[in-house]
């Protein structure tokens, strides 16, 4: 699958699914923007995938601010003329029981992983409007499919791409704009890592409770992204696609 000549803007690209889904896109062609809150691990980044000879920039963001957004867009689209593809993969994860969950991390985790989506796609969709055509991916999680203990903000936010994913597909596609997302199953990245270490979840118990028996990894996630910008995808629209090893389909014990 192919994306030469596409523009393509990738949130939270600094590391983890972000990051591996930059580098499947670039190096189908993509020219691609690292979109980071962390100037470090976004420079770091665009120079890893400079040095496999790939197109891809470093773009200063914060996907809670609008403005930040704003202006990270149209500094984009002033340099490479539009956007093809947006993939909303920036986010947080913040564990705790939901009786005293702090009100400031609850407003950080919507802001960043909800909110921040929506500030992505306003600011793509003039652009993809004026032009007729556009490609969202949006990342989700098949924590929003379930119940998972001290999640409530991050299984509420990932419940609510799912179902904004559904909205703006159906808004936009009389502008030939298609908007999808990926549920990504418990996947290895230095996210996850940290909260494993942190002694917050159970590697092994994830691994036992997963058909699979594994933990996904992130180029698996991002074999998928690149599908959904992809013509091969071209009548999907409104989907949310689990790769979660068979996580939600498990129901037995
Ligand atoms: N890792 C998993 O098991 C898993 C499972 C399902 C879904 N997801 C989702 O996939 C996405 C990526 O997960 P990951 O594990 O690679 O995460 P990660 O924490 O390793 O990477 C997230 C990236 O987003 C950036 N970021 C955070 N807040 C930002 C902001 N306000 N503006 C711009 N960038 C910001 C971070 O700096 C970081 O580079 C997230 O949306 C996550 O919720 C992850």
């Amino acid at each position: 699958m192919r994306l030469d000549g596409q523009m393509v803007i990738v949130t939270g690209a600094g590391q983890g699914i972000g990051y591996a889904i930059a580098e499947a896109f670039a190096r189908a062609g993509g020219v691609v923007a690292i979109a980071e809150i962390n100037p470090e691990t976004g420079q770091d980044a665009a120079e890893r995938l400079a040095r496999q000879r790939c197109a891809a920039c470093f773009c200063h963001v914060d996907v809670r601010d609008k403005e930040s957004v704003q202006a990270m867009v149209r500094d984009f689209e002033a340099r490479y003329d539009r956007v093809d593809v947006l993939v909303n993969n920036a986010g947080m994860v913040a564990v705790g029981p939901s009786v005293d969950f702090p009100e400031e991390t609850w407003r950080a985790s919507i802001d960043s992983l909800l909110t921040g989506t929506f500030f992505c796609c306003q600011a793509v969709a003039p652009g993809m409007i004026r032009r007729r055509s556009g490609n969202i991916i949006n990342i989700s999680s098949c924590a929003a499919m379930g119940g998972w203990p001290m999640r409530a903000a991050y299984n509420a936010a990932k419940a609510g791409v799912v179902a904004l994913t559904q909205v703006l597909a159906v808004e936009w596609a009389q502008h030939n704009i298609r908007v999808n997302s990926i549920a990504p199953g418990v996947t290895l990245t230095e996210s996850t890592q940290k909260i494993v270490a942190a002694g917050l979840a159970d590697q092994r118990g994830y691994e036992r409770r997963t058909p699979l028996g594994r933990l996904a990894k992130p180029e698996e996630i991002a074999r998928v992204a690149l599908f959904l910008a992809s013509d091969a995808a071209s009548y999907i629209t409104g989907e949310t696609i689990r790769v979660d090893g068979g996580w939600v389909a498990y129901q037995y014990f």
